[in-house]
C-alpha cells in the first residue's frame, strides 16, 4: 500500500475548495490573467501552443478541453477542427463555465464565413442593449423584456466577431448605439 508522505497530503486540496477559487477567479478575470502570466513568467501563450500542435488536431474531430476555464482555448481549437468538428467544454467552476459559454457564443459568425467565397460580404442589421452612459442603466429593465419578446441574444456580441472574423469590418450605429448595422468582407478561405 501506498502513503502518501504528510508534506504531499497536505498539499491535496478539497474539490469544494478548488472550486470556490476559480468561481472567484472566473469573477476577476483581469486580475486572474495578469497572476498567471506572472505565475508562468508569460510563457503560458506558446505552451497552450505546443500543446495544441501535438494534438495534431484534423477538421471535422471533436475536442473534449477538461478545466477548460472561460474557454481561452476554444478559438485556437476552433481552427483546427473547423465547422465540422466540436469542442465539449467541461469545468467544476460555474463561474468559469458562464465565461467560457459567454465566450462560446461570442463568435456565431464562424459559419457564416464559412460558407461565403472570398471576397463575399456580409451586413448584419441588429440590435444591442444600450451602450453610451446613462443610458445603460436602462439595460437590466429592457433586456429581459426584449429577450422574452423576441428570442434575443444580447451578450451574443456580433460587432466584435466580425472585427475579428472578417476584413475591412466597419460599423454604424443609431439610437444610442441600440440599431448598427455591421459589414464585413472575407478575405479567403483559411
Ligand atoms: C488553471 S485553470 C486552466 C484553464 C484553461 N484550461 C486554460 O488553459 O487557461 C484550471 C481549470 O480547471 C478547472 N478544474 C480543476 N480541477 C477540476 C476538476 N477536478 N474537474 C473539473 N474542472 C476542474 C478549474 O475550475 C479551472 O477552470
Amino acid at each position: 500500500m501506498f502513503v502518501s508522505p504528510p508534506s504531499l497530503a497536505l498539499g491535496v486540496a478539497s474539490p469544494d475548495h478548488g472550486r470556490r477559487v476559480y468561481d472567484w477567479w472566473s469573477a476577476h478575470q483581469g486580475i486572474y490573467e495578469g497572476f498567471v502570466r506572472l505565475a508562468l513568467f508569460g510563457r503560458g501563450r506558446a505552451a497552450r501552443r505546443l500543446g495544441l500542435g501535438a494534438l495534431g488536431l484534423d477538421p471535422g474531430e471533436a475536442v473534449l478541453d477538461v478545466g477548460c476555464g472561460a474557454g481561452v482555448n476554444f478559438d485556437a481549437l476552433a481552427e483546427r477542427v473547423g465547422s465540422e468538428g466540436r469542442i465539449v467544454g467541461l469545468d467544476y467552476s460555474r463561474g468559469m463555465v458562464g465565461g467560457a459559454r459567454e465566450r462560446a457564443s461570442a463568435n456565431p459568425i464562424g459559419e457564416v464565413h464559412d460558407v461565403l467565397r472570398p471576397g463575399g460580404r456580409l451586413a448584419v442589421v441588429d440590435a444591442r442593449p444600450f451602450q453610451e452612459g446613462l443610458w445603460r442603466a436602462l439595460n437590466p429593465l429592457v433586456t429581459p423584456i426584449s429577450t422574452y419578446a423576441t428570442n434575443w441574444q444580447p451578450d451574443v456580441d456580433i460587432v466584435n466577431a466580425i472585427r475579428r472574423t472578417f476584413a475591412d469590418a466597419r460599423c454604424w450605429t443609431t439610437n444610442v448605439g441600440t440599431l448598427y448595422v455591421a459589414v464585413g468582407r472575407k478575405v479567403s478561405d483559411s
